[in-house]
């Protein structure tokens, strides 16, 4: 399916490693232009690097900052409007659901949790949604938002309690902007990835300190009985920020193999 991303201005946050890096390279091979965004300048620069050279340096540029901070995000408001004038979706990734177990949350851990998991997608919605706005237009449907969530946002799995208030809250936020935003021509919609394996994830960890409790575990509560992948979790998130999608917005895509009942 030609999803006619050709050209398309793509912002990933926190792509420079892990589930993020890997949709800005999905993006890239269906002809987008991508900005990736870290914290990390090594892990940045080589993210970078390595799409300059797969995919040409026209298309990829790379913002190095906190965007937990308003002031950054300002600031790459301004660089993305300086350097296309507008931005044709917007992807927010930045999310971590390290965290402590159930009920040993103070009230620090409930910010510090609220912050990487809503807020930061909050506050780049409000920098970069007059960007959003230039290239869209009401009836079009070229223009999206697409927040990246989790399954334990979805339902009670035994997830950190704070991580999976804030998942909540994030696609309660998507689907209410969803509402005021639908006629101006922007798209809000929702990915909630279920247990995902790529280089580096937690879920490599757990396989290397005990690959049978996590076959157990597949096994008793996920239909399909396996990790997903990266690509697997992009191409819900392209279609969704294709026109393929056109009617599609204020929506929660479940990408989990079936593990949660809801
Ligand atoms: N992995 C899974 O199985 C899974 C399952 C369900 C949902 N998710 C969700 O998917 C998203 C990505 O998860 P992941 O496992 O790929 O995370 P990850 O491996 O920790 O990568 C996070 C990315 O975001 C960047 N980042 C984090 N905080 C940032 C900040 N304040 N400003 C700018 N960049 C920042 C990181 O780079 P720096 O550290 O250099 O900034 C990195 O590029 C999260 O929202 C997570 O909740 C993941």
């Amino acid at each position: 399916m030609n999803l006619e991303l050709d050209g398309h201005i793509v912002l990933v946050t926190g792509s420079s490693r892990g589930l993020g890096r890997g949709l800005a390279a999905s993006f890239l091979t269906e002809g987008a232009t991508v900005i990736l965004t870290g914290r990390d300048p090594h892990d940045l620069k080589a993210a970078a690097e390595h799409f300059r050279q797969r995919y040409g340096p026209g298309r990829v540029r790379a913002f190095l900052g906190d965007l937990g901070q308003q002031n950054l995000i300002d600031e790459l408001a301004r660089f993305v409007d300086q350097e296309f004038g507008q931005l044709n979706h917007l992807v927010c990734n930045i999310g971590s659901g390290r965290s402590v177990p159930p009920l040993k949350e103070n009230a620090a851990e409930w910010q510090r949790m609220l912050e990487v998991n809503l807020l930061a997608a909050v506050s780049g919605v409000r920098g970069l949604l007059p960007l959003l706005q230039k290239s869209a237009a009401p009836a079009d449907d070229a223009t999206s938002i697409t927040f990246i969530s989790s399954i334990c946002g979805v339902e009670p799995l035994g997830c950190p309690v704070a991580y999976a208030a804030a998942k909540s809250a994030l696609i309660s936020y998507a689907q209410n902007i969803a509402r005021p935003l639908g006629p101006q021509g922007i798209r809000v919609n929702v990915v909630s990835p279920g247990n995902i394996i790529f280089p580096g994830s937690t879920w490599e960890d757990k396989l290397a300190k005990d690959q049978q409790a996590v076959e157990a575990m597949l096994k008793r509560e996920v239909p399909l009985q396996r990790l997903g992948t990266v690509a697997e979790v992009a191409n819900v998130v392209l279609f969704l920020a294709s026109s393929r999608a056109a009617f599609v917005t204020g929506a929660n895509w479940v990408v989990d193999g079936g593990q949660t009942r809801l």
